[in-house]
């Protein structure tokens, strides 16, 4: 068994009877259902050696790191003419909140948080259907991970279209300093779905390949963004990536990576390796608690921090 097995193996031994698990995400109903004990984890390398263990093959809610891959196709559209409409800075707030809104007329601090994500879906609708959009999101992240399973969970979407009165005030504040151009609920039904996306921990390692082989996807050479550009990707996910937790994850972890509220964390090792890690239960951020506490452990064995 190869070194990277090894640490992959103990880790997910540790954490199977961990007691401080955090909190399961209830404000979207659906997510609530989930079983807190499941834990996950794959570590693709750069010769596509795939290490993995536990709940690997279960498919899961990705919610906001689905973010990182809108982010990825609607710079492939307008490229830096993008951050006219969304900035580039750490919130230092939730992911939820509309309060710098206010004072920045509109334009989210950065594509992570919901009003910046939401900005950026609207950006790929542009005049399109609904369903043309979220076919091209759904489509590019099975082209990513090379897996045409990858499926939008309907009944997860409906439940945010229920409750998601948050986002429905954040699109529409936006969309009075113009900053949303489509319809709002054109745009925030394709949010909605882009988070409902499932995906597996060995599907998201997969998908995430590109973004730590500078641009490229190593078992197939083919480009998917230029090397620039997964660099910046993953500057903002480093910066960005966990909200008002993401000083403390670069500090504990030293490497780029998004969360989602399902529990979900993407990992990047540039050069090395990619990362996906699930476990339900959520810290006061909204970030996976023993995801972070996986990869802490993951990147100090495995000496990856990029710092
Ligand atoms: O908009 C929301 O609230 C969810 N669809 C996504 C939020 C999320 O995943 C935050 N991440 N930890």
């Amino acid at each position: 068994m190869s070194k990277l097995e090894t640490v992959v193996n103990e880790i997910v031994a540790e954490m199977r009877d961990m007691p401080q698990r955090g909190e399961v995400a209830s404000y979207i109903p659906e997510l609530a259902r989930v079983d807190p004990k499941a834990f996950g984890l794959v570590v693709i390398d750069a010769e596509g050696k795939v290490a993995a263990a536990g709940d690997a093959d279960t498919p899961f809610s990705i919610q906001s790191i689905s973010k990182v891959f809108t982010l990825t196709l609607a710079l492939g559209k307008f490229g830096d003419r993008l951050w006219q409409r969304v900035g580039r800075e750490p919130s230092g707030s939730r992911f939820n909140s509309i309060v710098q809104l206010e004072y920045e007329k509109g334009i989210p601090r950065n594509p992570f948080i919901n009003a910046g994500a939401i900005a950026v879906t609207d950006a790929i609708l542009g005049g399109h259907q609904p369903r043309e959009a979220l076919g091209e999101i759904l489509r590019f992240m099975q082209y990513v991970a090379a897996d045409d399973t990858i499926y939008i969970d309907d009944k997860v979407a409906a439940s945010e279209q229920r409750t998601g009165f948050g986002n429905i005030a954040l699109a529409n504040y936006m969309k009075s300093f113009g900053v949303i151009e489509g319809p709002v609920d054109y745009t925030l039904g394709v949010y909605f779905h882009h988070c409902a996306i499932a995906m597996s921990c060995r599907q998201l390692a997969m998908a995430a390949r590109y973004l730590a082989h500078f641009g490229n996807d190593p078992t197939t050479v083919l480009p998917v963004v230029t090397p620039e550009r997964a660099r910046r990707i993953n500057a903002l996910m480093l910066t960005c990536g966990h909200y008002d937790g993401s000083g403390e994850f670069a500090y504990r972890v030293g490497l780029p990576g998004k969360s989602g509220v399902g529990g979900g964390i993407m990992a990047i090792v540039p050069g090395k390796a990619s990362i996906a890690v699930w476990s339900p239960g959520l810290d006061a951020s909204g970030n996976s608690q023993l995801g972070q506490l996986a990869l802490e452990r993951l990147s100090k064995r495995m000496e990856w921090s990029i710092f």
